[in-house]
């Protein structure tokens, strides 16, 4: 038995990318004023990705084969899949079912996890769970977002803000208790559920409330950085594992000046944060396994490494996994 560990990794990334001289072209056009200078500066964004017409669990399905295709298994041999997302194809059936049919992975049971942009790291909590207690041997843990879907493309505090993709992990058992998952940090303080939300739900065909992203920015930005803070020191602590050893920090890629403040407050220099946000904006869930499959691919993450994941966002939650790669 032991720890789950993550055997293999895979990303996917709608073609279609937008700049930020494109959307400001297309915001100016509608009399809405931003600019490409005002996103990098305030954000590191530099471009997003758009799903356009295709589903979350098709770009779920992607990220899924290529992560089974990394870590060398069938997905006959998958026993669970767990999808974290805001942005489900439908209310039920659940994205993972729907995967689970696109990668025929007919043996492994399904469903979905909703943390917001903590999602993928509450998913890998409880794929660690289930594999360490022995009921599972292998799980596809998947993160995949359209939040281009419930964004309002007129309200240009938001819509400057997020990407569409989808990251996959696969975790096996890691045989030993020194490899793999080594520990697991969440939180959640329902007390702040209005600083960040989608406030509708379906009634009787029809959509009750403000159906899109509505956010204070200013208490995100200040709640993410003493979430993110408090988790990574918590999580040291249980583990008895110093800050400073840890080799990468992966947090969730919604803004670089939140993640260099992080760092400011860690003491952590900014070269061992895993940066994507520039390139693919802010993913929510997908944020995560598309940074780290990333920066592994690009051999910045290598065997052996320790990894520290942290998710924030919606809820409010929050999440950290430190990890032997
Ligand atoms: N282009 C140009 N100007 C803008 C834009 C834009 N896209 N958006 C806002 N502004 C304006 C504001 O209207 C304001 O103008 P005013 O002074 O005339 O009122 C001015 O810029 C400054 O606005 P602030 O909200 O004070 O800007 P701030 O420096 O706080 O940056 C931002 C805004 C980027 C949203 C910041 O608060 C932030 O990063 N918050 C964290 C939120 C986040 O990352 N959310 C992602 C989802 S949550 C998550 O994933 C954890």
């Amino acid at each position: 038995m032991g720890n789950a560990r993550i055997v293999g990794s895979g990303s996917f990334l709608p073609e279609k990318i937008v700049s930020n001289e494109e959307l400001a072209a297309t915001l100016n056009s509608k009399g809405i004023k931003t600019s490409d200078e005002w996103i990098i500066q305030r954000t590191g964004i530099c471009q997003r990705h758009l799903a356009e017409n295709l589903t979350t669990s098709y770009m779920a399905g992607e990220a899924a084969k290529l992560a089974l295709l990394d870590a060398d298994i069938k997905s006959s041999e998958l026993d669970m899949i767990i999808v974290a997302t805001s942005t489900p194809d439908n209310v039920f059936p659940s994205t993972a079912c729907l995967v689970q049919a696109n990668i025929q992975a007919y043996s492994a049971s399904a469903f979905d996890i909703q943390a917001a942009c903590s999602g993928f790291v509450y998913a890998l909590s409880v794929a660690n769970s289930f594999i360490s207690s022995g009921f599972a041997k292998n799980i596809m843990v998947i993160g995949s977002e359209i939040f281009s879907r419930i964004i309002d493309w007129n309200d240009r505090k938001t819509c400057v803000l997020f990407g569409d993709g989808a990251g996959a992990f696969v975790l096996s058992e890691s045989g030993d208790l020194h490899s793999g998952i080594l520990s697991v940090d969440l939180q959640a303080n329902g007390d702040y559920s209005s600083i960040l939300s989608v406030g509708s739900h379906f009634n009787n065909s029809a959509i009750v409330g403000d159906p899109f992203i509505r956010m204070d920015g200013q208490a995100v930005f200040k709640q993410a950085i003493n979430f993110l803070e408090i988790s990574a020191r918590n999580i040291c602590k249980k583990s008895n594992f110093p800050l400073e050893s840890i080799d990468w920090f992966v947090p969730h890629q919604a803004n670089i000046r939140i993640m260099n403040a992080l760092g400011h407050k860690l003491g952590i220099p900014n070269d061992k944060f895993i940066i994507t946000v520039d390139k693919h904006a802010n993913t929510s869930a997908a944020s995560i396994p598309l940074a780290f499959d990333y920066a592994r691919k690009d051999g910045r993450i290598k065997e052996r490494d320790v990894v520290l994941m942290q998710g924030v966002g919606g809820g409010f939650t929050c999440g950290s996994i430190l990890a032997v790669v």
